[in-house]
């Protein structure tokens, strides 16, 4: 018999990432039209511009050797510099006014390793993490990993309630809670699962709340702008950070994944002084600096004006995807009392409620759809369990990320005659939940 494995609680409060499951049922099945794998879209990525990058700084050996020599922790000096103004050009504000500098910018690998360098800094187990209901899968997973308490505030057309993230804080307060409250997490555009987005109001608000409740220590707001750069309608909004004037309250992310190409796996964050220093220091034990060659090939990406090129193509790929997507909602489920979802103004997400059923793994809806040809993510992976272990059951995650518009309109009507197999009658829902 094999000895086993003493593991570290840590390890053993990590688990598998829920919607891996449906990731893999996508690469057996290529009929499959995935709306669940959260992947970006496969015939834009910047093979040109990337081989020409690559091929000019491959040819000048000085740079080349820079570019292939180690980095540094915090990343390379110019990008941080690119980033820095990517952002304040964003806001509509010189560093100065958010008491910024390139000191206060770390590129790492993906805006996921920042999620995680800034728990591992945060969070003791047992200390509370408030997010949105629901929030970014991955995010929760790695928060169970920490041994974190997620504590969770409900969302609108608007974004977060923020008035009852006031609430929450006022009764963590009474209990005597508030010193084990580090973060309020909120992925502000185009929100993955949901596709919502932080109105303007709101951004300040959460400061100032924010703010009202750091008294014995700070309470810091993460804000995952990942896909900030992929508005298709309307014009951008100041970031939260944008509100954060010292750079004390606001930790930003985000990421040249979603607007360019995730295979660099380079990410970036704007932080407080107190902060940075810490997650340097976590992150010289990680990895002691993410891949440079990719920072130096983004450097030469965004001076040549490539990258805003490219980020402006995929923002029409993915607003072709959204009205196909929405325009197949229209055309199927409009007439389903049920039914209802969001109408993104960018990214890759639509949230689609079914009022009754149980679109859970174990629930029917699941199965039927694969039965029809198509997948979706169950919306319950958003949300932690409340005090009993309740989750909401009737939500989709949609993700036209991947799919080409023709099959975003085909997985749609495969979507509404897997509805109809489980009973979906136009008129409504048949009595499913629990089922
Ligand atoms: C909301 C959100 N944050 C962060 C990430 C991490 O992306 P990356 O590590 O590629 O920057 C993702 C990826 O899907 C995401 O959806």
């Amino acid at each position: 018999m094999t000895v086993p494995l003493s593991r570290a609680a840590k390890s053993q409060r990590t688990t598998d990432s829920p919607i891996s499951f449906y990731i893999q049922k996508a690469f057996e099945n290529p009929e499959i039209v995935s709306f669940a794998a959260g992947l970006v879209d496969e015939d834009s990525l910047p093979v040109d511009p990337v081989r020409a990058a690559a091929t000019e700084l491959l040819s000048d050996p000085v740079a080349a050797r820079a570019a292939l020599q180690y980095g540094s922790t915090q990343g390379a000096p110019k990008l941080r510099e690119q980033v820095l103004k990517l952002v304040c050009d964003a806001d509509g504000a010189k560093p100065g006014e958010l008491n910024l500098t390139p000191a206060d910018v770390c590129i790492t690998t993906g805006s996921q390793q920042l999620l995680y360098l800034l728990g591992e800094v945060l969070f003791d187990a047992g200390d509370i993490v408030i997010t949105e209901a629901p929030s970014y899968f991955v995010y929760h997973s790695l928060l169970q990993s920490h041994g974190a308490k997620v504590l969770t505030v409900p969302m609108d057309d608007d974004g977060m309630r923020v008035d009852l993230l006031d609430a929450l804080l006022e009764r963590l307060r009474r209990e005597g809670q508030l010193p084990r409250v580090k973060l309020v997490y909120t992925v502000d555009y185009f929100q993955n699962p949901t596709g919502l987005t932080l109105s303007v109001p709101r951004r300040k608000q959460l400061v100032d709340v924010v703010k009202k409740y750091s008294t014995a220590h700070r309470i810091l707001i993460l804000e995952d702008a990942a896909y900030r750069e992929l508005r298709f309608t309307g014009s951008d909004l100041p970031s939260v950070k944008r509100f954060d004037p010292t750079n004390e309250f606001v930790v930003y992310t985000s990421t040249f994944s979603k607007p360019f190409a995730p295979g660099l796996k380079t990410g970036y964050a704007l932080m407080p002084r107190d902060a940075m220093a810490p997650v340097l220091h976590l992150k010289g034990s990680h990895d002691f600096g993410s891949t440079n060659l990719a920072q130096h090939l983004l450097t030469r990406l965004i001076a040549s004006g490539e990258y805003a090129k490219q980020a402006e193509v995929l923002r029409g790929v993915y607003k072709q995807k959204a009205e196909a997507m929405l325009a197949a909602l229209d055309e199927h489920f409009a007439d389903v009392p049920c039914a209802r979802w969001t109408v993104p103004a960018g990214g890759f997400y639509v949230w689609l409620t079914l009022d009754g059923v149980d679109t859970g793994p174990d629930g029917p809806l699941v199965q039927a759809a694969l039965d029809a040809g198509v997948m979706y993510v169950p919306g319950q992976y958003g949300h932690v369990p409340d005090e009993a272990g309740r989750v909401p059951k009737s939500e989709c995650r949609l993700c036209y990320g991947v799919a080409t518009p023709e099959q975003v309109t085909e997985g749609v009507r495969r979507l509404r005659k897997a509805a109809g197999a489980i009973g979906l009658a136009r008129t409504g829902a048949r009595a499913v939940v629990g089922a």
